[in-house]
């Protein structure tokens, strides 16, 4: 069991510059991706994430073998022998269920325990895997225990996805890469780590268009080889960075952005009254008119407001002026951060898909517990405002998207330490 917090002094503005760690949303399925190959990868910028290292042990089980120096990970897929993944391993990270389009995609057979509901309520895989029986996959559930094979080659498919899912459109792209036909994925999600994703696939040999667009097309190919890759920045990763210097009233360059990804929470932070200024790889964000409410805020798939930055701009809000609206339509239960902010003093009333925020008093340390990645850092960053000092426990959730959170933030001139 995890028994370290974080302490927080509250009340010290951030300043100074920091590059933005690669992107756990990225590189997740690109190590998935990685066992497809038959041979060696090189994945640079790649973050040190307990996520990371859970999907390392996956691939290890796998027969793979892992490697990593610094923010380089290697991985050698060349002996890849087994297709089940151990219930234990599955247990430890939601997102391991992109590993079953990839294995399904190798070795044309895969094992795994069906991925239960988790912090953000009931994650269902439908979607996931009416796209894969499309391309052939006999699929059958037996005690919570998904048994899949692709008989034969994928020769293609033209797949409607109900809902622009992330992990959906990944799966499919991984079980389609190889093979002899085309597979059209139409209605697929568009985010950047989509495209990240088909970047990596492609520099081993994949034949993907149309990544980031609602189209996404896969022309199967013999087979993939290993690649050097590097890892896109964490969009999510900045956004917690900028709402850091929003809340404290402070001034943060960050570097090795890409600004073009991140339109609608650039446009978030605005709205409060940040000054923001774009370069190529470098977003500057300075906080010094007092920080002002946003009418309503509503998550959607991308390019919309990305469901991950809400509980991150609900803790900024709670400091503005005004009353703020969020309307969250992606998880049910992204709100799991108000009650804890609201230990702090923060006026948040959340019921269903709507929090109302009364923003403006001043916030106070208290004690705090993170109940997902999100809300553990949205809960720092709150502290770095708050009077006093905040904990926050479960700092295992935030181990899981945020490289040394709290190295980071000392950098930039936050008081906190991790005990
Ligand atoms: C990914 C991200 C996560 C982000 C989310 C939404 C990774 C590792 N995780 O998660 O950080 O919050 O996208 O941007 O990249 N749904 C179904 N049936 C399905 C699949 C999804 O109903 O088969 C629903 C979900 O309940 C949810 C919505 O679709 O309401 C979006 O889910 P999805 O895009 O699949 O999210 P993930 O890929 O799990």
């Amino acid at each position: 069991m995890d028994k370290s917090r974080l302490y927080i002094e509250g009340g010290r503005r951030i300043s100074g510059e920091i590059k933005v760690q690669g992107a756990k949303n990225s590189v997740l399925p690109i190590l998935a991706a990685s066992l497809l190959t038959s041979g060696t990868s090189r994945l640079r910028n790649c973050p040190a994430l307990s996520d990371v290292f859970s999907s390392c042990r996956i691939l290890t089980s796998l027969g793979c073998k892992c490697r990593q120096d610094g923010d380089v990970l290697e991985i050698d897929a060349g002996k890849l022998s087994d297709y089940e993944i151990p219930e234990q391993l599955m247990r430890e990270m939601r997102s391991s269920i992109v590993f079953l389009g990839a294995i399904l995609g190798r070795l044309r057979r895969c094992r795994l325990s069906f991925p239960g509901g988790c912090e953000l309520g009931p994650r269902p895989i439908d979607i996931h895997l009416s796209g894969l029986r499309k391309l052939g996959a006999k699929i059958t559930e037996d005690h919570g225990v998904l048994d899949c094979t692709l008989p034969g080659t994928v020769t293609g498919a033209i797949i409607n996805l109900t809902l622009p899912s992330v992990g959906a459109t990944e799966n499919i792209m991984l079980a389609a890469a190889i093979g002899s036909g085309e597979t059209v994925i139409q209605n697929a999600a568009r985010e950047p780590e989509i495209a990240d994703l088909a970047g990596y696939l492609n520099a081993c040999g994949a034949d993907i268009r149309g990544q980031g667009s609602s189209t996404v097309i896969i022309k199967g190919v013999s087979k993939l080889h290993g690649a050097e890759y590097e890892i896109m920045p964490d969009r999510i990763v900045a956004a917690t960075l900028m709402g850091a210097a929003a809340i404290t009233g402070g001034e943060l360059m960050l570097t090795g952005v890409r600004p073009q990804d991140m339109n609608s929470t650039l446009s978030a932070y605005e709205q409060t009254g940040c000054d923001l200024y774009q370069y190529a790889d470098r977003i500057y964000i300075s906080a010094k008119k007092r920080l002002q409410a946003i009418k309503t805020l509503r998550t959607s798939p991308y390019p919309g407001f990305p469901t991950d930055c809400q509980p991150i701009l609900m803790a900024v809000l709670t400091r503005a002026k005004g009353t703020s609206m969020i309307v969250e339509n992606i998880f049910e239960n992204r709100f799991r951060a108000a009650a804890e902010l609201r230990r702090l003093g923060a006026d948040i009333k959340a019921e269903g898909k709507v929090a109302v925020i009364e923003g403006g008093d001043k916030l106070s340390g208290a004690a705090t517990v993170a109940t997902d990645l999100r809300a553990g850092a949205a809960l720092v960053i709150a502290g770095l405002a708050a009077d006093g000092t905040t904990t926050v426990s479960n700092v295992h959730y935030i181990d899981r998207g945020y490289q040394a959170i709290e190295a980071q933030l000392r950098s930039i001139g936050a008081k906190i330490k991790r005990i």
